[in-house]
């Protein structure tokens, strides 16, 4: 039977206990992480969001009380008052609180629980979907609760700054129309309008240049946003955006500026570090060039070295092909062939090959020379020649990446410097590495739909010195936009938008769309720019990333209270599920048997 607490006011939270409270009487509150019972003391661990506290029950003190905790199970919630003594000889160096416990002279069950399907300690074995199946459990972990308080004290940073700095936060629609960010929205029927839809928000991107035309001079928004997109470690179909925009920018460096100092007062204050330089700025073409990523990780090296023009017309096919049309690049694994057998060789081929390369070649600088298999069919001159571009000295492992596709031998090249720093730890996992990567594209290529699409979105402007390529070279324009990249992480991105009705319209156009296709999509939008609109721009920072970063946390899942899995399902409330006929009926939809789809 549950109790009722009557009055009871808890005095202490359980981990703040310390030995200077001795003497004093505390009133705690929480679940029982611990119980154990010795014959006439029973101590048990009371656990709070604050840390663990013990609390003792002598049977000499008081009979009654003991014969009552005798009943306690882990998982109860309790409230047990009692004064603060000191542990003696049996301080737990393990526990902040370890020096004192409290003699209870009250106890109060305030509700009794079932064994939990699993144990609910920081070193838990239990498997992660069973623990997602019963989230309000597993976060009651330490491990997860930290999660969460950093996340709040991340956003608590954020929120200060900003309206510290003149930005107002300011809500905006979930449901609204589908903002193109690349990713599939997610639909929500109308009831009242049969057969149409609102989308949530993939970002409050449009909302949020609105708001600037209409005035608000500066805004942010902790927002949610909605992709329903495929998921990996650092991905969710909803998330959490730190959004924000400012009126009256011109330069990226205007909205870089203010950004980065919110990020250096996110990392001074939850993570103790100091700056003293400004970030760096990497062109994209030079981080591409370099580390074959726009989201580079530079705490490691093995930068890629360009081999397209020394190898060139040599004896090796493979990588005399590749040189005509695409490109053959290398990395120096520098000292791992003294780790590295043949089989983790082999697992590098392996990784080339899900990049959609044929594989991998390599040259392994062993004591007298370089074991290279295709070294036979080089010339002395040519080898000479790429020795003296990627500096090989004995125990380093050569990597070599060719395709008739360059972009394909950068991508896999930035990917495996990645996999081997991870794999044979070459990075100081504590050590951040801040920086901006600036002048992305304008546009790409996509093989896919056949016609040019924005890298970062259609509202991003094009640099002044590049808007004559947009005619004569568009893939060579560059756009006003920037990602700031931590660890290797894409942490945020942002650009100066397009604040010219004629512009806009010219940026649709390259895209393939055509006027009726920015009327029915963006007409509001067009139409808002005809009223006069401020020169702007922002950014958005991912949250949910950001607090991976400062808790030095690789899985997204950890750091938000209910998350989805891999197929986008959550596994405690079976969403997304069927619903009832009527509820369809009332919608105007009707679900195609799912054999059909
Ligand atoms: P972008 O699409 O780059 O820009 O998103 C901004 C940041 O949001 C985070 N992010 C994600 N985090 C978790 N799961 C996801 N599925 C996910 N997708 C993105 C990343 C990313 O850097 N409207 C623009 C911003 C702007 O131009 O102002 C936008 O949404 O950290």
């Amino acid at each position: 039977m549950s109790e009722l607490l009557n009055g009871a006011k808890r005095t202490h939270m359980c981990g703040t206990l310390r030995a200077s409270d001795q003497g004093a009487r505390a009133v705690v509150m929480g679940f029982v992480a611990k119980f154990r019972n010795l014959g006439n003391l029973i101590f048990i661990d009371v656990r709070d969001r604050t840390g663990i506290v013990q609390v003792a029950f002598d049977s000499a003190a008081d009979a009654k009380l003991f014969e009552k905790a005798e009943k306690l199970h882990n998982e109860y919630v309790v409230c047990c008052a009692g004064a603060v003594r000191s542990r003696g000889s049996n301080i737990n160096k393990n526990l902040p609180t370890g020096e004192v416990e409290i003699l209870a002279d009250d106890l109060k069950i305030l509700s009794e629980a079932e064994v939990a399907p699993f144990v609910i300690c920081e070193d838990v074995k239990a498997a992660e979907t069973l623990r997602l199946k019963y989230r309000y459990l597993d976060l009651r972990r330490a491990y997860l609760q930290q999660k969460l308080i950093m996340r709040d004290k991340i956003t608590r940073v954020v929120r200060n700054y900003l309206a510290d700095n003149g930005f107002l936060e300011i809500e905006t629609p979930f449901l609204g129309k589908s903002t193109p960010e690349g990713a599939r929205d997610y639909l929500v029927p109308s009831r009242v309008h049969p057969g149409e839809f609102y989308a949530l928000p993939q970002s409050p991107q449009l909302y949020k240049q609105l708001l600037m035309i209409a005035g608000m001079d500066r805004y942010y928004q902790v927002a949610r946003c909605f992709r329903d997109e495929d998921l990996r470690a650092n991905r969710q179909p909803e998330f959490t955006q730190i959004d924000m925009e400012m009126s009256y920018v011109e330069d990226s460096e205007d909205v870089m500026c203010v950004a980065e100092e919110m990020i250096k007062k996110v990392f001074s204050e939850c993570c103790g570090l100091k700056f003293d330089k400004p970030f760096r700025r990497i062109p994209y073409a030079e981080a591409m060039a370099r580390w074959g990523s726009d989201k580079p990780d530079t705490r490691f090296g093995m930068e890629l070295k360009d081999l397209t023009a020394t190898v060139k017309g040599c004896g090796f096919s493979v990588f005399a092909g590749a040189a005509e049309k695409g490109a053959v690049k290398a990395i120096n694994a520098k000292g791992l062939g003294k780790v590295m057998t043949r089989k983790d060789i082999d697992a590098c081929a392996d990784f080339a090959k899900g990049y959609g390369l044929g594989g991998l070649a390599f040259a392994n600088y062993k004591e007298g020379g370089a074991t290279a298999s295709f070294y036979k069919f080089l010339t002395p001159e040519t080898i000479a020649r790429i020795e003296e571009i990627v500096q090989p000295e004995e125990g380093d492992v050569i990597f070599f990446a060719a395709s008739d596709k360059a972009q394909l031998v950068s991508d896999c090249l930035g990917g495996l410097r990645c996999y081997l720093a991870d794999k044979y730890s070459l990075y100081d996992k504590s050590q951040f590495d801040f920086l901006w990567v600036v002048d992305f594209p304008m546009f790409e290529y996509s093989e896919e739909e056949g016609r040019l699409v924005a890298v970062h979105h259609p509202f991003t402007s094009v640099k002044s010195e590049d808007i004559a390529l947009l005619d004569s070279d568009p893939l060579s324009a560059r756009a006003n936009a920037y990602d700031l990249v931590i660890n290797g992480q894409e942490a945020g991105g942002g650009s100066i938008r397009i604040h010219d009705p004629a512009m806009q319209q010219k940026m649709f156009e390259k895209l393939g769309m055509s006027d009726e296709d920015i009327k029915v999509r963006f007409g509001f939008f067009v139409d808002a720019f005809k009223y006069g609109a401020p020169p702007h721009g922002g950014l958005a920072f991912g949250l949910d990333r950001l607090v991976m970063l400062v808790t030095g946390c690789d899985n997204i899942k950890d750091v938000i209270a209910f998350p989805k899995i891999q197929n986008a399902s959550c596994l405690m409330t079976g969403a997304p599920s069927e619903v009832d006929d009527k509820q369809l009926r009332e919608l105007s939809i009707a679900v195609q048997d799912k054999e059909e789809k």
